[in-house]
């Protein structure tokens, strides 16, 4: 099986409990503190969990490396998880100041101080009302296009503080909740890693074998749907579901981060 998004190690403690000892798990992530934390949470079920810190984007390659070249499951759960919001240092979170890095990989990339201070108003206008999904997106980008340079997550709150109108704000979001999940999606090229991953993602199903992915996004959840699409008119695949598995109510209330999230399934036809 392969997780490549393995993150605290959760869903990939799970499907090891529910699989075959003989069933194995390729771990990936971009973040290594999560590489860490799922290393010591996997560790009892020893050389069966195998954890490697990449991004998904090199998907194949990892795992040829890995010598995997059937899977039997591939699983990718989007996004970030709580604890890297709130974890100190990476400016991911508004609620402390913090240098305006966001990167998952702090080895690759821009950092978003680099971004909001370089590119044109338009540009991150774009950003913000496609991958925030923010009604406000354009006021917000000339607001940080008039207090340039930014330096701490504070600069960026100010700003779309300072953007959409006080009236406007929303109830029970934090206004700047929108804008930071749609930095944090461009520094990491989150869509981008998400187009490429999904075709070496399905490449890697044995016959019979499913592909699932989980997303939390409109934009993420379009890319998923459209490419399953692209995928089952040219090879031999099958979209399991034809809408996307979401929560129930129970669910919901138990776990209300689950709210938003859509969970598409991939087949590779026996
Ligand atoms: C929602 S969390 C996954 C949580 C996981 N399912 C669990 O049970 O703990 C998403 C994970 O994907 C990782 N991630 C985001 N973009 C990635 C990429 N391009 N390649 C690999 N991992 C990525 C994040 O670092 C994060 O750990």
């Amino acid at each position: 099986m392969v997780d490549a998004t393995v993150g605290m190690g959760g869903h990939a403690e799970a499907l090891l409990e529910a699989t075959p000892l003989a069933t194995c798990l390729l771990g990936l992530d971009a973040d290594a503190e999560a590489i860490a934390r799922a290393g010591a949470r996997l560790a009892r079920f020893g050389g069966r969990a195998r954890l490697e810190h990449a991004s998904f984007r090199r998907l194949a390659e990892v795992a040829a490396a890995a010598s995997v070249e059937r899977a039997v499951a591939v699983l990718m759960d989007l996004g970030v998880s709580s604890w890297q919001i709130e974890s100190a240092g990476r400016g991911l979170s508004f609620q402390t100041s913090e240098p305006l890095d966001m990167r998952l990989d702090p080895f690759s990339g821009d950092t978003a101080e680099r971004l909001l201070n370089r590119l044109p108003e338009a540009d991150l206008a774009r950003i913000i009302a496609e991958y925030g999904d923010e009604p406000h997106a354009r006021r917000i980008a000339r607001a940080i296009v008039r207090r340039r340079p930014l330096r701490s997550t504070d600069d960026l709150v100010a700003a779309v503080r300072a953007g959409v109108p006080r009236a406007a704000w929303p109830k029970r979001l934090h206004v700047a909740t929108r804008t930071f999940q749609a930095v944090r999606m461009a520094v990491n090229d989150e869509p981008g890693a998400l187009r490429q991953a999904l075709p070496q993602a399905a490449a890697l199903l044995a016959p019979g074998a499913r592909l699932g992915v989980i997303s939390f996004h409109s934009g993420e959840d379009r890319i998923v749907k459209l490419t399953f699409r692209s995928l089952t008119a040219d090879g031999p695949y099958a979209v399991v579901e034809p809408s996307p598995l979401q929560p129930g109510d129970d669910e919901v209330r138990a776990n209300a981060r689950a709210r938003s999230a859509k969970l598409r399934v991939l087949e590779r036809v026996a």
